[in-house]
């Protein structure tokens, strides 16, 4: 069963170069219960499938992948549960920014044997929360993701975390993010207002089924609102 999450940001027309999106003790309300029943939602969809991970993905660049992957792991690392965040955009990583950390060593380097996995993941950059960026900028992702050794690490990745979400490239640029399928209980696909077409997404379905994998959820991200909507109960997830 797919679920859809919608996501809302108070109207305004501001620039969004350069603003935090990141959940902080300083976010809206909303907007971090919109996380919460996202989480909630996705909580049970891998219990179903008996998975600890899944990704995040859209089928455009920028429509915000990297920051909703950063704020359902911290969302999931506020339930007391160990998670993992990876960086498995290696083509233009962007979790080691929104953290404020460095990507000197990260996956690529750890697949690549130059460094050990120890080394690599930043541990408790918040608590419950390790990440492991994506590393140098390798000539060959698509095989590195494929090899031996990122299954090894994933074999270990479940073994140490109860929750392990990849961050990925979108899919209708490279498909990277479908060669993590058989690792994930499936995708969470964001959608952003006013720039994903209904053919971007589409394709992304189209895709994914291609692949034979599975879309465990929509979120929305920069919608607006009015305050009259939202005393309707504008915010709201929905199952379908
Ligand atoms: N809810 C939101 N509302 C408006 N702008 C947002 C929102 N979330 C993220 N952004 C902004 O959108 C831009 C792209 O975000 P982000 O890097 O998360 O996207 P991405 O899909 O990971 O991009 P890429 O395809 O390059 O990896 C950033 O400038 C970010 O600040
Ligand atoms: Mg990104």
């Amino acid at each position: 069963m797919a679920a859809n999450f919608k996501l809302f940001k108070k109207k305004d027309n501001k620039k969004t170069d350069g603003q935090n999106f990141s959940l902080s003790d300083k976010s809206k309300f909303a907007i971090v219960e919109a996380y919460k029943a996202a989480r909630t939602n996705i909580m049970f969809s891998l219990s179903a499938k008996e998975k600890k991970c899944f990704a995040v993905t859209s089928y455009s660049k920028g429509e915000g992948k990297s920051t909703v992957s950063a704020n359902l792991a911290i969302s999931f690392s506020k339930m007391e549960k160990k998670v993992l965040l990876i960086d498995c955009d290696l083509r233009r990583p962007n979790i080691h920014n929104i953290f404020k950390l460095d990507n000197k060593n990260g996956l690529t380097n750890v697949i690549g044997k130059m460094v050990d996995i120890d080394e690599a993941i930043k541990h408790d950059v918040l608590p419950n929360l390790d990440i492991l960026s994506a590393g140098t900028i390798a000539p060959n992702p698509s095989e590195l993701m494929c090899s031996t050794r990122f299954y090894e690490l994933y074999e270990q990745f479940i073994r140490d975390y109860d929750y392990v979400i990849f961050d990925t490239a979108p899919i209708g640029v490279v498909a990277d993010a479908l060669l993590l399928k058989d690792m994930i209980a499936g995708f969470v696909v964001v959608v952003r207002e006013r720039s994903t077409t209904h053919g971007d997404l589409q394709h992304l379905l189209d895709s994914v089924k291609l692949a034979d994998s599975t879309v465990l959820g929509m979120l929305e991200v920069g919608c607006t609102y009015d305050s009259k909507r939202r005393k309707k109960g504008y915010y709201y997830y929905q199952y379908y």
